[in-house]
Parts: structure tokens; sequence; C-alpha cells
């Protein structure tokens, strides 16, 4: 059984889109002429994904992964799996992975792991959240949007228990597992 609270909200729509054109401005500078492959995680990353590339008007690419982690759904396992892969080659590909947000940073390690092994000509990252008090692996976001406090997020694509991603602003909800 799980509970929650009502959302709070934490970023309003307002400073989500100045952070999300910011992000885009970052971006644009950094891989235009390059026709990157922008490779989201699911589910969380689809709203940002879909907002980012509308600002970013030059050739690119999109593609999605789908990871599952083993164990409570507040706390990441560390035992991490792809359960729907890459249908793109990444060999000698400019690869831009969008998250929703980084925590332990277990999941994205992981993941960054994956794709280096199939030798990629670049990989950085894209986080919308980053929640830098619980970290265990240290993780370089090179497009960082929002730090945001050692409190359950939800909204703007993000879910407790599947419930939640549809609300338009950034909020925090308590939980309890
Ligand atoms: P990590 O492996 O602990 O960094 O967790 C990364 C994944 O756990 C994210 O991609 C989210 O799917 C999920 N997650 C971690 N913290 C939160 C949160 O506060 N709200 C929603 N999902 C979260």
């Amino acid at each position: 059984m799980s509970s929650e609270s009502k959302p709070r909200i934490l970023f309003s729509r307002e400073e989500i889109s100045a952070t999300v054109s910011r992000l885009a401005a970052e971006i644009k500078q950094d891989y235009q002429g390059k026709h990157p492959l922008l490779l989201g995680i699911l589910k969380g990353s689809f709203v940002l994904m879909a907002d980012l590339i509308r600002l970013l008007n030059f050739p690119l690419e999109v593609e999605f992964i789908r990871l599952s982690s083993y164990g409570g759904s507040r706390q990441s396992s560390g035992r991490i799996k792809v359960v729907q892969g890459l249908r793109s080659p990444i060999k000698g590909r400019d690869i831009l992975v969008i998250e929703d947000i980084v925590d332990t940073g277990l999941t994205i390690s992981f993941l960054l792991d994956y794709l280096r092994q199939r030798k990629p000509a670049s990989l950085k990252l894209c986080a919308l959240t980053d929640k830098p008090s619980r970290r265990q692996v240290p993780v370089t976001i090179d497009y960082p949007g929002f730090t945001v406090p050692d409190e359950f997020i939800v909204g703007y694509g993000m879910d407790w228990n599947e419930q939640f991603r549809y609300l338009p602003e950034l909020c925090s909800i308590e939980v309890e597992d």
C-alpha cells in the first residue's frame, strides 16, 4: 500500500518554460549542425523532450529507451535493466540523453556506461531536475535544469505510482512506501 499528500508546487509553468528555453539555447549553441540523437529515458522525460525539441529548430533525431529498476518505488535498487532498447545504432553519433531527474545517480550511471560501450562520438546529459542530496555515485549533468530538495517530485512527466504526470508544474508530495 502507498499513500501520498496533495502536490505542492515547487516550480511554476513560467519557471519551467524559462528553464527549458535556457536549456534549449545552450543545446542549440553546442549541437547546431551536428545532427544529434536526443535519447529520452521513458517514461518521465517525454514532456521535457516534447517541449525541448520544439525550441531546437535544427535537424536532430529522437529516440527513447526504457529502463527498469528493481526495488521499492521511492528507492532505486541500482539493479537496472534495459527493457526497451535502442532502435538506431549510436556508434559515431552525438548522443544527448534527456532525463527527468537524477536522484541517487544509479540509473543514469548505468545508462551512460551502457551507451559508452557502443562508442558514440560524444555523450552528454540533460536533466530537468537534480536531487544532489541523495547522490550515491558522481554524475556530471552537462545541461542541468532545477536543483530540487530531498522530496518526492511529480508533474511535468514525472510520476508517483503512475499518478501526477499530467501536472503542468513541478511539485513535491509526501509519500509513504
Ligand atoms: P536514481 O537512479 O536514484 O537517480 O533514480 C532515477 C529514476 O528514479 C528517475 O529517472 C525517476 O524515474 C525515478 N525517480 C527518482 N526520484 C524521483 C522523484 O523524486 N520523483 C519521480 N521519480 C523519481
